[in-house]
């Protein structure tokens, strides 16, 4: 299985207040956000650095700035909704598009009902989805974004359990999966567990 656990003590920390079933809405939104930025901090570790000329109050230096890299972020709907301020917050220039999915009843697989994104040209992906549960979204929301012309796409989410993992090595090896946490296995119902329940509800306060 070819997965990233980004287990510092911050994020298992913070993961473990966001799974207590007693965490409402409003904690539980800021503590994904928190969690997206110390996550997209070390995802972002390979973003390219250019020397430029700068003048401190001091003297004249060579500082490092990003290289103009492009970078796009985009939730899956409607639970990623919940990680994108948090990239936000550390990649002000980033553009953000969206995928929309359901889930066909009858084949169960993920079929398209939104996908609107900026301008894909020399441009990098983060998809962000805080549960990776059956891989069958990510895999079609990664599919979507090849089919634009993407090539770098990583696929970022806050707990995984390993079928998706394994779904989303197999449809896409050439895609880094980075996650807060590996969970045990999938219930009958394609919850994870142990889990933290439905992200989308706990995120929106819905049931
Ligand atoms: N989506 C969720 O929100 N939670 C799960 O456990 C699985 C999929």
């Amino acid at each position: 299985m070819q997965v990233q656990v980004m287990d510092h003590p911050l994020i298992q920390h913070k993961i473990t207040l966001m799974r207590k079933k007693e965490t409402g809405a409003m904690d539980f939104r800021q503590l994904l956000e928190e969690i997206t930025m110390l996550m997209g901090y070390e995802i972002t570790r390979d973003l390219p650095l250019e020397e430029v000329a700068i003048e401190t109050p001091l003297c004249a230096m060579t500082g490092k700035q990003i290289s103009g890299k492009k970078l796009g972020i985009v939730p899956v709907l409607r639970a990623g909704l919940g990680m994108v301020q948090g990239m936000l917050n550390l990649i002000p220039m980033a553009k953000v598009g969206h995928i929309g999915l359901y889930r066909d009843p009858k084949t169960l697989e993920p079929v398209e009902y939104y996908c609107k994104l900026p301008d894909v040209t020399d441009r990098d992906f983060i998809i962000v989805d805080p549960m990776l549960a059956t891989g069958g979204s990510a895999s079609e929301a990664i599919t979507l974004l090849k089919k634009k012309g993407i090539q770098h796409i990583k696929l970022m989410c806050l707990v995984a359990a390993p079928e998706g993992v394994k779904r989303v090595n197999a449809d896409h090896p050439d895609v880094r999966i980075y996650v807060g946490a590996l969970d045990e296995k999938l219930n009958d119902r394609g919850y994870i567990l142990p889990g933290l329940g439905d992200a989308g509800d706990r995120i929106f306060g819905t049931k």
